[in-house]
């Protein structure tokens, strides 16, 4: 793994409060680097006894705001850290028909989902560059290769991010950069819990969150010549 101008590895995570993100900080902490985990509930980052080499930095914002991923950045800075390994796993969604759908939510999955993942992907980008080395990981969805009833901003969000992911990965290959795109099916965390009318979802039927985290390790570990380009996975029930 590359390093950055202060000597130490540093791994970008966004949405590592739970779910998914959390469960990457833990595992990337085991390699020993230095882990920024990023969400808006600071409480509830903590990751108890991360091994002794690594550090886990919890970092409070909200990248729907695109002064505060600025603010991050010029953070990073200070410290000397490049990050060599982004991960822009955070996202919203909200699930009903169309006609039914708000402006504040599709305005909250586009700024999130969609611009949040841009602004923090072109921060990475100017910096990675710099030392022509690095991975972006985006987390996308099967919302994001094919229809689901509800799901028309999430899809509109997931579709963009697809092709935005796409084309990066073309642009940067020049730069030594890898661009993974990662598209799970339903995945059973806390993601869950607060979407209105879940209740009835077989959720010991989806893919348990720690085989998403897994899959994404796994392709991170692979030599830096290697890009895992995309990770599709579903439970072999499908969708759930
Ligand atoms: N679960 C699934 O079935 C599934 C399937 C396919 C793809 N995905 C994708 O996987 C990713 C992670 O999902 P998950 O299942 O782990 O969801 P989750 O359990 O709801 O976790 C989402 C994380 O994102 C953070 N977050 C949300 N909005 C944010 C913002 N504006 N700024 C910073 N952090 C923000 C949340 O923390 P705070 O609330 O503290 O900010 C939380 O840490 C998402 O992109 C989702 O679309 C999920």
């Amino acid at each position: 793994m590359s390093q950055s101008k202060s000597n130490r590895p540093v791994i970008i995570v966004t949405g590592a409060s739970r779910g998914i993100g959390r469960l990457l900080c833990e595992g990337l902490l085991e390699k020993n680097g230095v882990v920024y985990g990023l969400a808006r509930h600071k409480a509830e980052m903590t990751i108890p006894d991360p091994p002794k080499r690594s550090e886990f930095i919890p970092y409070t914002m909200d990248i729907a705001q695109p002064k505060e991923i600025e603010k991050f950045y010029a953070h990073l800075d200070e410290k000397q850290d490049t990050p060599s390994v982004l991960i822009n796993n955070a996202g919203v969604g909200y699930f009903k028909h169309a006609e039914d759908l708000t402006l504040e939510e599709w305005q909250a999955m586009v700024a999130t989902n969609l611009t949040g993942t841009f602004l923090m992907t072109q921060g990475a980008i100017h910096r990675m560059k710099r030392q022509r080395m690095g991975t972006i990981v985006n987390m996308i969805s099967v919302a994001g290769r094919q229809p689901f009833r509800n799901g028309s901003g999430y899809a509109v969000t997931k579709f963009g991010l697809d092709g935005f992911t796409k084309v990066i990965r073309e642009e940067l290959r020049k730069f030594r950069i890898r661009v993974i795109g990662v598209y799970p099916g339903a995945t059973n965390s806390t993601w869950w819990d607060e979407i209105p009318g879940s209740e009835n979802l077989p959720r010991e039927k989806m893919l348990p969150p720690e085989t998403v985290a897994n899959a994404i390790l796994n392709a991170l570990a692979q030599p830096a010549e290697v890009v895992m380009e995309e990770i599709v996975i579903r439970s072999i029930y499908g969708n759930y």
